[in-house]
Parts: structure tokens; C-alpha cells; sequence
């Protein structure tokens, strides 16, 4: 999905939002518990922290979940890629930052820093290019076996950290954490 499309989407749950809420108004005060049930703060408390099963995800494979309009790649990684992504020295990042949520302050781009997992077999990242927004392609694209955008170039490696190309930053891990063996929380 282009993040022009995303933005259309965006706009369209707004003017969905805001006709229903005018026309319940308009039906006079007996409706007020509802229309308080709907009120945009109630949606987006709902929508700022979800639950995603990664029961059926298998190793070397990825899923893409909608999190606040943004997608968000929760990748199962292979030893190879694990390998491959603390192999990398720090001195050939581009962005030397790690860029997790989960992690105080400025930690470095490590893989081990990057990961949910110790092991770092589970990798959770924003799926929006840090150039301009574009969804990257996975499933080791790229030509550092990562991810790819293919809107103006930019690579990244198995940990998700721009190697080459015009994005700035690596993809950003967002607050997330496994409430049990299957599920993660995100937000
Ligand atoms: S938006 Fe990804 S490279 Fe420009």
C-alpha cells in the first residue's frame, strides 16, 4: 500500500466518523450513551494497544498487521538471518541509533538491540520507509536480504537497519512485547 492510499483511508474513517456522530446528535439526548460509546477518544483507547496471534507464523516468515493505520511487520526470523544481522559492524550503519520503543534512550543499532526476543528470532518493526513513508517489500528483498522500497531505493538489512539509499533511519520498532507464547502486544 502506497502511504498515499493509506492517507486516503485515514480520511475516509474520518468522514464516516463524523457523519455518524452528527446524525446521532440530530436524534436528540436519548441516544447520548451510544454516541458517547463512539466518541473518537473511546476508538482510539480501543485501537492503541492490540493483540496479535503469531501462532501460525513459521520461521523465515513474516505477517503484516494494520496498528493506528500503519502497518506493522512482525517477521519470525531464521538462524541465517540472525546470523547475518549480528555479523554487521556498527561503523556500516547508516544509523547508528536502534530506534525500539521498548529500549530508554539512545541505544545503539545492534541486532541483539533490535530484536523482541533474546534469541532474536522475533523481529517487530513499522512497516513505513523512514524516507517518505512507502511500505517496504520483505521477505529478504533488498541487497542486504531485509527489506526493500522500492519507491526511491532505500535497502535494509535482516534487522531492518537502512544500509543504502535515501531513508534516513532504520524502520522503527514500536513498543511491543509477548503477553504469552503466541501473542504479542503492541502499543
Ligand atoms: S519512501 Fe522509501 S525510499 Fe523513498
Amino acid at each position: 500500500m502506497s502511504h498515499a492510499d493509506d492517507h486516503a483511508g485515514t480520511r475516509r474513517d474520518f468522514l464516516y466518523y463524523a457523519t455518524a456522530g452528527a446524525g446521532a446528535v440530530a436524534t436528540g439526548a436519548a441516544v447520548w450513551p451510544l454516541v458517547n460509546q463512539m466518541n473518537p477518544s473511546a476508538d482510539v483507547r480501543a485501537l492503541s494497544t492490540i493483540r496479535v496471534d503469531v501462532s501460525g507464523v513459521s520461521e523465515g516468515s513474516q505477517i503484516t498487521v494494520q496498528w493506528l493505520g500503519k502497518p506493522v511487520f512482525i517477521r519470525r526470523r531464521t538462524a541465517e538471518e540472525i546470523e547475518e544481522g549480528r555479523a554487521v559492524s556498527l561503523n556500516d550503519l547508516i544509523d547508528p541509533i536502534a530506534r525500539n520503543a521498548n529500549i530508554q534512550g539512545a541505544a545503539e543499532a545492534t541486532d541483539e538491540n533490535r530484536t523482541l526476543d533474546e534469541a532474536g528470532e522475533w523481529l517487530v518493526m513499522m512497516g513505513v520507509c523512514t524516507h517518505l513513508g512507502c511500505v517496504p517489500l520483505g521477505d529478504g528483498a533488498g541487497d542486504f536480504d531485509g527489506w526493500f522500497c522500492p519507491c526511491h531505493g532505500s535497502h535494509y538489512d535482516t534487522a531492518g537497519r537502512i544500509r543504502r539509499g535515501p531513508a534516513p533511519e532504520n524502520l522503527h520498532v514500536p513498543a511491543a512485547e509477548f503477553v504469552d507464547d503466541t501473542t504479542i502486544l503492541l502499543g
